[in-house]
């Protein structure tokens, strides 16, 4: 959420500045703007509302000289809508302090009053602008011990150029370490291919970075290598992140299984859990805490854990089991979901579970993350970068790493281990042979273009298949998707259906295929149109659907890492061919810092 870059070395800071503020566009683009004091003190502020193609016609012209320190930003706003003023970098009331900032200032108002009555002059309703004139006021440290909530903050002064101030606190900031250069980042994805070195600002800490030194403390920073390759985090030749990201698919899972799943050993190994194994077998209960896609594929985690692991299981929204009375038992796991590992509502989520001295682990994709930190054990996603603002291969390879962890947990393996491990080594090539009939979802998602209200329906494993795909849907299409459990169907949607209301019916060959099959009768007896995805030789579903979408055959807990794969295209060419930016989908952020 907000993309924050910077730079100060020999080289010129700006177009590096605004190359990287590209990079991490998906955090927020309503807005923009870069700042900069040359080492004579000229400064430059310039912003513009919306994307940054709008910023890049503004400065295109502009150049600024090498050792200047710049700061840039991409909003997504918080307080105040998205305008020039509100956007970023803010300044003080002379223009000498240029600051950029993620996160929210809770005490903003108390602080704008008093600072008003200093005799500050207050340009935009941010609650970041405070902090120019804090800073202004106070100075960079007393400023930083006057607000209360999250920051991360990057600073440059007149008086003193050629340096950056940075400060964490509950917001991500990345160092990039450089030969004579520093960078700064909200996202170490930006990073990626400038440095081989980062420092992931802890909180608490601040410092100073300028040519050839670098002062950061009161913790001792740790320089650890950056280990992502530049070239995921490039679209190459598809259109849009999103699509390159479902088409990664089966490269991601393999990542996620290499030298983990043993299907001839008939074993499961997660090293990152070795360390907490004792403590593992002693586990009672297993609550899961996610928010968002990351949330629902913790939902299928649940009946994974329920039916290998044995272990009872709940699932929690991270922004309300923080205000939640639940008894805290000794021998309960808290396992957090997260794929850029910075969500505020999880992270907090998670300090309370440390405090209540429960065992926490993490399934999170970005390395070196918050959440990857702050709990004790954890496997990593290893799907690389994910930039589409809706998220899908973090999904998928959520769903690999929850049924690692499940099978890990397995106490007595249950029949058939072997050949489901080897089911599950089988998946990768199963999605490959879906991702060939892309060309068939376009066409489906042409057909029911005209539609503007849709159910996604799903029992047992495919509830939450049909929970993700209707978020799929509303998150780039914007249309009204919702996700319902089968079942339930009949005890209050079944009012919408008619011949305007599609279902999207994940209906393959399980469990519960003939309960799934008589809900649809109901859809079909109220002149409901039904898109059915189905096992490849359900000839009965034929019948009954208007349209079918055939997947491969596979066991019934594997099902949703094939099942979402169409749901996710349905989504993907359903929001490009009503003409919408994809990537980029109104309102989002990729990573919500704020709570
Ligand atoms: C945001 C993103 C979602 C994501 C959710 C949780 O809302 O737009 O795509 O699922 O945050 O993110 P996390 O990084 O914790 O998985």
């Amino acid at each position: 959420m907000c993309g924050i870059a910077g730079y100060i070395g020999k080289k010129e800071g700006l177009p590096i500045v605004f190359t990287n503020l590209r990079k991490l566009e998906y955090r927020g683009y309503d807005s923009a703007g870069v700042a900069f004091f040359d080492f004579r003190g000229n400064g430059k502020l310039i912003k513009t509302v919306g994307k940054l193609d709008n910023l890049e016609k503004l400065i295109k012209n502009k150049k600024s000289l090498p050792l200047t320190a710049v700061v840039g930003h991409t909003r997504w706003a918080t307080h105040g809508v998205p305008n020039k003023a509100n956007a970023h970098p803010h300044a003080d009331c002379d223009g000498k302090i240029f600051l950029v900032h993620n996160g929210i200032i809770e005490n903003y108002q108390e602080l704008k009053e008093s600072l008003i009555k200093k005799g500050h002059n207050f340009r935009s309703q941010t609650d970041t602008e405070v902090a120019a004139h804090l800073v202004e006021e106070y100075g960079f440290e007393p400023a930083l011990k006057k607000i209360v909530g999250a920051y991360a903050l990057a600073v440059i002064y007149k008086n003193d150029p050629g340096k950056i101030y940075v400060a964490r606190l509950g917001s991500p900031l990345v160092v990039g370490v450089g030969q004579d250069e520093y960078y700064v980042a909200s996202d170490p994805t930006a990073l990626a291919g400038l440095v081989k070195k980062v420092i992931y600002l802890k909180d608490g800490q601040r410092g100073v970075l300028s040519l050839n030194s670098m002062l950061i403390g009161p913790a001792r920073p740790k320089i650890e290598p950056l280990d992502i390759d530049p070239e995921q985090a490039q679209k190459g030749d598809f259109p849009h992140f999103m699509l390159k990201e479902i088409f990664e698919g089966p490269e991601v899972l393999l990542s996620a299984l290499r030298g983990r799943l043993m299907p001839d050993k008939g074993i499961v190994k997660l090293g990152g859990l070795e360390g907490v194994a004792d403590q593992l077998r002693k586990v009672d209960k297993m609550e899961i805490l996610a928010c968002g896609t990351s949330y629902y594929s913790g939902l299928v985690g649940e009946l994974l854990f329920e039916e290998f692991a044995r272990i009872p299981t709940e699932v929690l929204l991270a922004s309300e089991y923080r205000y939640r009375k639940l008894p805290v038992k000794k021998g309960t796991g808290a396992l957090f979901i997260s794929q850029s590992g910075e969500t505020a509502d999880t992270l907090a989520a998670l300090r309370k579970a440390n405090n209540h001295k429960l065992l926490t682990l993490g399934i999170v994709n970005a390395v070196g993350s918050s959440i990857a930190r702050e709990t004790k054990a954890g496997v990593y996603n290893h799907a690389g970068p994910e930039i589409g603002v809706a998220s899908t291969k973090a999904f998928l390879s959520q769903l690999g790493v929850l049924t690692l962890m499940s099978l890990y947990f397995n106490p007595r393996k249950t029949k058939n281990h072997k050949e489901f491990l080897e089911e599950l080594a089988a998946i990768p090539l199963k999605i490959r042979s879906i991702l060939k009939e892309s060309n068939q979802i376009k066409t489906l998602a042409k057909k029911y273009l005209k539609y503007n209200n849709f159910l996604y329906l799903g029992r047992g494993y495919n509830y939450p298949t049909a929970l993700e795909g209707a978020l799929k849907l509303k998150e780039i299409s914007y249309v009204h998707a919702e996700g319902y459990a089968g079942g339930e169907m009949k005890h209050g949607p079944i009012a919408l259906i008619d011949k305007n209301f599609p279902t999207i019916a994940v209906v393959t060959k399980n469990l519960v295929y003939e309960k799934m099959i008589s809900n649809l009768e109901e859809i079909k007896a109220r002149s409901g149109p039904i898109l059915a995805i189905a096992t490849a030789g359900d000839k009965k579903i034929a019948k009954l659907a208007d349209d079918v979408f055939y997947v491969p055959k596979t066991a019934e807990p594997l099902e949703a890492m094939l099942n979402i794969i169409p749901l996710q295209l349905f989504a993907y060419y359903f929001g490009t061919l009503r003409g919408h930016d994809v990537d980029k989908p109104r309102n989002l952020a990729k990573s919500v810092t704020v709570e």
